[in-house]
């Protein structure tokens, strides 16, 4: 059992947070996946399912961060270290950001390759940017560095998340699983 009892997270802050870490996991493999690997006739199906993940994803994360700017989180149990608190606050902020800039520099590089988004077979994206091919290739290598910083910020946060749990025997996960 805990040694004290933290203050939780709201439902919506709850919500918000595991329907967000589904999607941003599932980019990350999926994204990986389709650019290494050749699957054939799933090829084009993966693209477009990672297109309008990232497309539902954006203003999901754009509505969390609003959230979170007029509902600051409970604070972290006062004996953690203030290095690991700060290395926390870090993580999260640089997740949120880059999970803004992301989808906006994949939208940005499929506009600039000319390729329509078309989200979940239901409604198509404007695109943003004019046809310019080689702009494309430089703004797909930029998603690709930052695609590999989100899943090393997200294994980070999860290895956190699982020695919070397991080592220190904490209830930081418990209140972002049960508030
Ligand atoms: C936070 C959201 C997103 C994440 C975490 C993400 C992550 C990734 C990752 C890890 C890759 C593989 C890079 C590589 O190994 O070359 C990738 C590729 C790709 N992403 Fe995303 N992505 C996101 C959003 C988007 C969006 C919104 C679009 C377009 C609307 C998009 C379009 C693409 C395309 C077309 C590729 C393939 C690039 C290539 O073939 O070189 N992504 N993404
Ligand atoms: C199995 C996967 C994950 C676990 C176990 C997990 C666990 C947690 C926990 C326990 C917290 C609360 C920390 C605290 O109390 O201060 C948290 C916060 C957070 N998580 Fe995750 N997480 C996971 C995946 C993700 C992913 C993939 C993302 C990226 C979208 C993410 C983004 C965040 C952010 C930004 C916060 C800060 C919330 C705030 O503003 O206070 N998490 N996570």
């Amino acid at each position: 059992m805990p040694e004290y009892t933290a203050p939780g997270y709201t439902l919506a802050a709850r919500v918000l947070h595991w329907v967000t870490a589904v999607l941003v996991l599932g980019l990350i493999a999926v994204g990986l996946a389709m650019a290494n690997f050749d699957f054939g006739d799933a090829q084009d199906t993966l693209y477009h399912l990672h297109r309008s993940t990232g497309a539902v994803l954006l203003p999901l994360i754009v509505l969390r961060l609003f959230y979170r700017l007029n509902h600051p989180p409970p604070p972290l149990p006062a004996d953690i270290p203030a290095i690991q608190q700060f290395a926390a606050y870090a993580n999260h902020w640089a997740l949120y950001a880059l999970l803004i800039i992301q989808p906006i520099i994949g939208w940005i590089a499929t506009s600039a390759y000319g390729a329509q988004i078309l989200v979940f077979w239901l409604f198509e994206l404007p695109s943003i940017w004019p046809a310019d091919e080689p702009f494309s290739e430089k703004m797909f290598a930029v998603h690709r560095m930052l695609g590999i910083a989100i899943a090393l910020l997200a294994l980070g946060h999860i290895g956190a998340a699982l020695f919070y749990h397991f080592v220190r025997k904490d209830d930081v996960l418990i209140r972002m699983m049960r508030g």
